[in-house]
């Protein structure tokens, strides 16, 4: 299984010497529209220690800054015979767009508000890792949802793992369209916007980032009052699972939506997460390129 191939992965990544040859001769391209700590040098990294060329663009390096469209960047990239193609856009569908037209593979690492499919993979492997399984766990992810690319992703991938999903965030946050989430996955999602509510009894906690660079217009009232409601701090946490996993995909705005002491305290897998994210690209840029047919 996939997860099964990540952690073959890890092993690799915990050696003294973190690289096999699986990807040799293959060019992997990161073109990324967006800024990125994590997701590109985690792609980076995984592609490296597989063995492939990797190169970087970015939006501010490359000519988009003189007016070339995403599809001829991306064709004139694919001309000179790269494998494949790790897209980073503020658009929503433009890695879908781009897989259609191009011959390569392509990766989405994050489209908009849309969907960052190899973050809920890293995130499904990290709570399969320390909660020993998926199905049946109640999973609350809180926050700023409505742009939310990671809720969207990892609310997929938990309704498919048999997982039970509480949404909670303020009303403004809540997505529209969330009625249909509802009726395709009936029993298994719950929307709250009574944090404290959300929390009890919860497995896993999965905390968005307040992701003001999206907000269009005003969603709370202030970033002090959002904190009060929807920050977690030790005495929200003390009402979930006495072992709950507290998780969170980076970058963290220390002090808003989650406390400093529960970001670095003993449940959360925030770096662990990121450690994760290595393998876990490992295995899929491996399975995307012909590795592992026949074995599972
Ligand atoms: C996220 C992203 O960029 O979608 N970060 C990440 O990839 N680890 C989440 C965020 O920006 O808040």
């Amino acid at each position: 299984s996939f997860l099964e191939t990540a952690e073959s992965f890890k092993e690799v990544t915990g050696r003294e010497i973190k690289k096999v040859p699986a990807l040799r001769g293959k060019t992997i391209v990161n073109l990324f529209y967006e800024p990125s700590t994590r997701t590109r040098t985690s792609f980076e990294l995984a592609a490296k220690r597989l063995s492939a060329d990797v190169i970087n663009i970015s939006s501010s390096t490359s000519s988009a800054t003189k007016g070339e469209t995403l599809l001829d960047t991306a064709r004139n990239i694919e001309a000179m015979k790269t494998d494949i193609l790790i897209v980073r856009h503020p658009m929503a569908g433009a890695p879908a767009l781009l897989a259609q037209q191009l011959t390569s593979s392509v990766i989405n690492a994050g489209d908009g508000a849309h969907e960052h499919p190899t973050q809920a993979l890293l995130d499904l492997y990290t709570i399969k890792e320390k909660k020993g399984r998926i199905q049946g766990l109640t999973v609350v992810i809180a926050g700023d949802i409505l742009h939310s690319r990671v809720a969207r992703s990892n609310l997929f991938g938990l309704v498919t793992m048999g997982a039970r999903v509480r949404l909670a965030g303020p009303g403004t946050m809540l997505p529209p369209l969330m009625g249909s989430w509802l009726a395709a996955a009936p029993g298994q999602i719950e929307l709250f916007t009574d944090f404290d509510k959300a929390l009890s009894g919860a497995d896993v906690i999965m905390m968005l980032r307040l992701q003001l660079e999206r907000q269009g217009g005003s969603f709370f009232p202030s970033v002090n009052e959002y904190a009060r409601y929807y920050g977690l701090t030790a005495r929200r946490v003390s009402q979930a699972a006495p072992d709950a996993l507290i998780m969170h995909p980076g970058p963290i705005n220390r002090g808003v939506e989650i406390a400093p002491e529960v970001a670095d305290g003993l449940s959360s897998a925030i770096l662990e997460q990121v450690t994760n994210g290595v393998a876990v690209r490992m295995a899929i840029l491996y399975l995307l390129s012909g590795g592992g047919k026949g074995d599972n």
